[in-house]
């Protein structure tokens, strides 16, 4: 059970914080449901700035419900592209159908509602609920695990669950009532602005003597985490087939993996080993009549997951005119990419 401070009140100077230091974000502008589930579905896996590029693009290309739900899941995926977590877009895609289905339209804005849609959690829910809604829920994101657990310092790992509902029972009787939404936003902003993960401000926070942490001089040791983040590493190699007459080798992945969805080069699984001109040649003389036997190696370049570290190796080779489906160089701007696959082809074409 977390210790719980009694007599701080907390709602009180996060709000006086806030009214100074609140971040200007376009989606604060007008509190309607859809913007801020496009934003929050968004900031979940990127930084402010880089998620206020996507929101602005994302937002006019599907300015509401009705039209996301009508496009194509692969213009989503080149909208997304980058971005990462691509099944998140594609529950999107089926939350906005279930809109148009069961709330005839009308993105709702009550937590019950919202928990049912696909993609959307207990985060999610919340955000939406207390900034459109004036619910009283809590918002427990990477930012509020690591304020509430250096302010009460917290002994208990964040990944667990119980302390996870621990945290958002604690925010949620300490919100404001009358602007939740606002509470939330404040918290956010405040974790990640000023108690941050590294460069973390005591010496001037508005909390340094009710912290427990800060008080104890342990802020660095807070929050407690138990999961080590096991990462593997995978070595995986490409070739960039080009044909005689400027058409490229694409396909389209189809395993249930990270990029499930999107396009991919002619792909040699080398068991991590790396390959050697004999092994290309053999895995691509089956389906392409070589121009020559010339590889160019491009370059090696790693590529981080959550839970993989991939080396990706990148081979180009030109071909005879192939009898197989090629790919117009000047279609590559509606096929969505994985990000380094994206990068190698900006550099080279
Ligand atoms: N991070 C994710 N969502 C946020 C929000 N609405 N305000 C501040 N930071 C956030």
């Amino acid at each position: 059970m977390i210790q719980t401070l009694p007599d701080i009140d907390l709602s009180k100077k996060l709000m006086k914080w806030y009214s100074t230091n609140k971040r200007d974000l376009p989606w604060r502008k007008i509190k309607d449901p859809y913007s801020v589930w496009v934003s929050e579905i968004i900031l979940q896996q990127t930084r402010i700035e880089t998620g206020i590029r996507y929101y602005l693009n994302f937002i006019k290309k599907y300015p509401n419900v009705k039209v996301l739900a009508r496009s194509s899941k692969q213009q989503l995926l080149k909208t997304w592209e980058g971005l990462g977590y691509y099944s998140r877009v594609l529950n999107m895609h089926k939350a906005a159908n279930q809109v148009l289905l069961i709330h005839e339209g009308v993105f709702p804005k009550d937590y019950f509602s919202l928990i049912d849609l696909p993609g959307i959690g207990d985060y999610t829910a919340s955000a939406i609920s207390s900034i459109c809604n004036n619910e009283k829920q809590g918002v427990v994101d990477g930012n509020v695990l690591r304020f509430v657990s250096r302010l009460l310092k917290i002994d208990d790992s964040i990944d667990s669950l119980t302390t996870k509902k621990q945290i958002k029972k604690y925010i949620t009787e300490k919100m404001s009532s009358s602007n939740p939404g606002d509470f939330n936003e404040a918290i956010m902003d405040f974790g990640s602005t000023v108690c941050k993960p590294k460069n973390f401000y005591c010496n001037s926070c508005i909390f340094a003597l009710d912290c427990q942490a800060n008080l104890s001089d342990l802020v660095k040791n807070y929050p407690v985490k138990s999961k080590k983040n096991k990462v593997v590493k995978k070595e995986m190699s490409y070739v960039i087939i080009l044909s005689q007459n400027q058409k490229i080798f694409l396909k389209k992945r189809s395993d249930k993996g990270i990029w499930k969805n999107l396009f991919e080069f002619f792909l040699i699984e080398s068991n991590n080993k790396p390959l050697t001109n004999e092994l290309i040649i053999e895995n691509l003389s089956k389906k392409f009549t070589l121009k020559s036997n010339k590889i160019k190696f491009i370059k090696s370049v790693k590529h981080k997951l959550s839970h993989i570290e991939l080396k990706i190796n990148f081979y180009l080779i030109k071909v005879k005119n192939p009898k197989s489906k090629m790919y117009d160089l000047s279609s590559l701007g509606r096929i969505p990419f994985p990000r380094p696959l994206k990068v190698i082809l900006d550099d080279i074409l």
